[in-house]
């Protein structure tokens, strides 16, 4: 391999991107072709998908899949979803037609308010800064309002400002705690936008007011940025039915057994971290399908969740389960931004196709699919996990995985699925029962 430092690679064209790597690792000149193979016919849209990102040599390809009868509120949708995880999309399937005849999925938004921060030193008493901060409030918001005036016609701007001393953290630290409205825009920008807005015209107090001392006028503004924790946007979903109609065409001590094993399963994911971790994953698994299907910033609604899941002290899984009086409730809550305006959802084809298969979405509405997606994801797991266990459902689909990397043919591929019905399936055995046809 060649070890040379490689300079300005962001200037490099594409074809100057894929000469290099096949100079650096001595590949041979057919991984160009490869490369081309997942490039766009359509340049516009190729050029569309390359300027979302930096160096791009090739576009990477998930399946985008639909998940029907996800019916929430009343409203009967399908799902977009982009996973590479076979089973996500089958389970999703499943538990959204499993409940679509149990009533449906509800949900409601409990909250929307985003959050972000102003990270300070001053050399000052913070009981003497605390009661100036009401002219300081007033300056922040007559100096971003040139930034806040279009959100606030569409209903948005600054809902809070709070400051606080911090002085266990860092010497002299404080903070500017601000809380955002930005109705159907994720609001990454606006909130950047004023805050750092914010650090300016709090150093321009600082050097300005005669209300400080010449000693305490310098104000280091350590950073201004959001923050993914948005505890106040929160959303909560749940799905109900008579515990006696949890499995169909079963007597009802069954369909209680059920019932007990699911809510052991969720009283252990809400006590026990490693389990509570693996649980809380296969949430994601379906809110990330969908986030990424409509172009939102999945790794910024997964550290808010994780964030979330741990409100009380210890992190627990997000999920809850209630059996009372013959029902069986199961729900989720969950805090989480996201944004059905600008962005990637704007620009991405197949993130606006997204957008429109689900009705084209308020941010609310989609706060809302997002957990019911998380939901629906869980429920599929726990139900397999206390009944026939995980591997059956994984392996039917790991096996089709398998028959691809084996390059199987089309037509001796239903035999072996049909032999790997009841058996364990694994490569090295799919692999074996392959060469023995020989
Ligand atoms: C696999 O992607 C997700 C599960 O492990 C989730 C769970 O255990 O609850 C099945």
């Amino acid at each position: 391999m060649d070890n040379s430092i490689v300079q300005g690679f962001s200037r490099y064209n594409k074809q100057q991107r894929i000469d290099a790597l096949i100079k650096k690792y001595g590949f041979q000149a057919d991984i160009a072709s490869l490369l081309a193979t997942f490039e766009n016919n359509n340049s516009t849209i190729q050029k569309l998908i390359d300027d979302l990102s930096e160096n791009p040599i090739s576009c990477f390809p998930f399946p985008f899949s639909l998940a029907p009868n996800f019916v929430v509120n009343g409203k009967n949708l399908f799902f977009p979803l982009v996973s590479e995880e076979s089973s996500v999309v089958a389970a999703l399937g499943n538990a959204a037609g499993f409940w679509a005849k149990r009533g449906g999925f509800h949900a409601e938004v409990l909250g929307t308010e985003k959050k972000g921060q102003v990270h300070f030193c001053w050399n000052g008493n913070p009981e003497y800064l605390q009661s100036l901060f009401p002219e300081i409030r007033s300056k922040l918001l007559d100096d971003s309002a040139f930034l806040t005036r279009k959100m606030e016609e569409r209903g948005g701007g600054i809902i809070q400002i709070e400051l606080k001393a911090l002085p266990h953290i860092l010497p002299n630290y404080y903070q500017l705690d601000a809380g955002f409205e930005t109705c159907d825009a994720m609001g990454a920008n606006f909130i950047n936008s004023c805050l750092e807005q914010f650090g300016k015209s709090l150093q321009e107090y600082f050097l300005t007011s005669e209300k400080v001392s010449t000693s305490q006028r310098e104000c280091e503004i350590i950073m201004a940025i959001l923050s993914n924790y948005t505890p106040e946007s929160h959303v909560r979903a749940w799905v109900e039915c008579p515990v006696v109609d949890l499995i169909d065409g079963k007597s009802e001590a069954k369909c209680f057994q059920f019932a007990r094993k699911f809510e052991q399963a969720i009283r252990i994911s809400q006590a026990d971290v490693s389990r509570a971790v693996t649980h809380n994953k296969g949430i994601f698994n379906g809110i990330d399908a969908l986030a990424v299907a409509t172009g939102n910033d999945f790794r910024a609604i997964e550290a808010c969740g994780h964030a979330f899941s741990a409100r009380s002290g210890s992190y627990s899984g997000l999920t809850d389960v209630l059996i009372h009086d013959g029902k069986f409730r199961f729900s989720i809550e969950l805090a989480l931004a996201v944004g059905v305006v600008g962005g990637v959802t704007a620009v991405h084809p197949l993130a606006k196709l997204a957008m429109q298969i689900l009705d084209n979405p308020s941010a609310k509405e989609l706060m809302m699919f997002l957990a019911v997606a998380g939901l629906a994801s869980n429920f599929g797991a726990v139900k397999a996990l206390v009944s026939v266990g995980i591997q059956q459902g994984h392996m039917k689909m790991h096996l089709s995985n398998i028959l691809n990397q084996l390059n199987i043919p089309e037509e001796r591929r239903a035999e072996i699925q049909i032999y790997f019905q009841d058996k364990t399936v694994s490569f090295s055995a799919v692999e074996e029962y392959w060469k023995s046809f020989g």
